[in-house]
């Protein structure tokens, strides 16, 4: 049995003061509870962990660089995320793929670096418009996640999250067939390359989830959460969802 996992990742988003409303989110009592994790901004990160100390969720970063430590002016090493409370780190997000040119060798030398620090890695892949209404799809998606996942993923030190780009903040998502035959093609790779670990690897799916469309998106046998943006900047969009994997 794979645990859901409901992941928040606020972006360039956040003030101290939202971090109150983090404590009050709850996986509930059942033995079915999802995991929850909330990525803030890493200046939040110690905040974050102190507002959520007592409670289920757990904190973690939405990038880190390849090495320890050294002259890279701006970046953050894994190890600090870890040191400031974080259980979990989103690397090759499609945003940091376009802002900052990340290629499939660095996200995958970025989840090495997690894994170094005893982070999970939240590895992001998904297609653009173009490459959806092309005929190579679901290779091309197939191609990023070989790229991005490193030798040594398992099922604890990693979790896949399926973002196509034109559905992140657009409010559009993609048909439930479409989400269904790109988890289950990825759950065949993960199971082919890795085994056992491989079938019980998490695969989030992310882009405009909402509380309205969470529940029909959970159905799907492959897919085992979900990572989502706007609608976790508030307890009251984020709790529902939670509640919609809980049930499902
Ligand atoms: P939205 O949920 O705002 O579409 O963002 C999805 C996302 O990019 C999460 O990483």
């Amino acid at each position: 049995m794979r645990r859901t996992l409901a992941a928040g990742n606020w972006k360039m988003n956040g003030t101290p003061e939202m971090l109150a409303d983090l404590a009050t989110l709850t996986g509930g009592a059942s033995d079915n509870a999802p995991q929850i994790i909330i990525c803030p901004p890493a200046p939040l990160l110690t905040r974050a962990a102190d507002a959520t100390e007592n409670g289920p969720v757990e904190i973690g970063g939405q990038d880190c660089h390849t090495n320890a430590k050294g002259a890279h002016t701006g970046d953050v090493a894994a190890t600090m995320l870890k040191n400031a409370g974080a259980s979990a780190v989103i690397v090759g997000h499609s945003e940091r793929r376009a802002d900052h040119a990340e290629t499939n060798a660095q996200v995958r030398a970025k989840a090495e670096a997690a894994y170094a620090a005893d982070l999970t890695a939240i590895i992001c892949i998904g297609e653009s418009e173009e490459e959806r209404l092309g005929p190579d799809c679901l290779d091309i998606i197939a191609a990023q996640l070989d790229g991005s996942t490193p030798d040594g993923a398992t099922a604890d030190n990693t979790v896949i999250a399926y973002e196509p780009i034109w559905a992140i903040g657009t409010g559009r998502v993609p048909t439930m067939e479409q989400i269904i035959e790109t988890h289950d093609m990825l759950r065949t790779k993960l199971t082919a390359r890795f085994g056992d670990t491989g079938a019980q690897m998490r695969i989030l799916y992310g882009g405009s989830v909402k509380p309205t469309n969470a529940a029909e998106i959970f159905k799907a046998e492959n897919v085992d959460g979900a990572l989502v943006g706007g609608a976790s900047l508030k307890a009251s969009d984020f709790q529902p969802i939670i509640d919609a994997l809980a049930a499902s």
